[in-house]
């Protein structure tokens, strides 16, 4: 069995400094602030990084069910596809900046796809 992709990314100090990174970059963007008013960041970055590790670790264990409840909120305060694409753009952007392998980037963005596709799915 070849390595998880959590491991060929770097493991826990690469997912730390993409999570780090990727809010630094992601509520910079105007759009977005209002989305994370209310939101202790730390503890955000925490429940990213376990995410990852869910997800990089090739088992899905957060499941899509919860990972909706937890969004729905948002669409009712504005929430759209444009948010959820700069969201995944600004991820990308942030492996290419860590010199991530553009081969393993596009493994995490597939493993991110069933979330991404939840989020605006109304059947519960
Ligand atoms: C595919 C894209 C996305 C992924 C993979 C993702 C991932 C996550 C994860 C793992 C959590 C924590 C879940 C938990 O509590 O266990 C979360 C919560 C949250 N996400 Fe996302 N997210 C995405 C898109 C977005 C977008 C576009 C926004 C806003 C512009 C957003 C705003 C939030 C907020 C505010 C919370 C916290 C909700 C709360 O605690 O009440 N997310 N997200």
């Amino acid at each position: 069995m070849s390595p998880s992709l959590f491991k060929r990314i770097g493991g826990d100090a690469a997912v730390e400094a993409a999570v780090n990174r990727f809010y630094e970059k992601f509520l910079a963007q105007e759009q977005v602030n209002v989305f994370f008013k209310d939101i202790d960041v730390d503890r955000q970055k925490e429940k990213l990084r376990y995410f990852f590790g869910l997800v990089l670790g090739g088992s899905q264990f957060i499941s899509i069910t919860k990972f909706k409840e937890i969004h729905r909120p948002l669409i009712k305060k504005g929430l759209t596809k444009s948010h959820v694409d700069l969201w995944m753009s600004m991820m990308q952007e942030t492996l290419v900046e860590l010199d991530i392998p553009e081969v393993l980037i596009s493994e995490f963005i597939e493993a991110c796809e069933p979330y991404e596709a939840a989020i605006f799915d109304t059947a519960s």
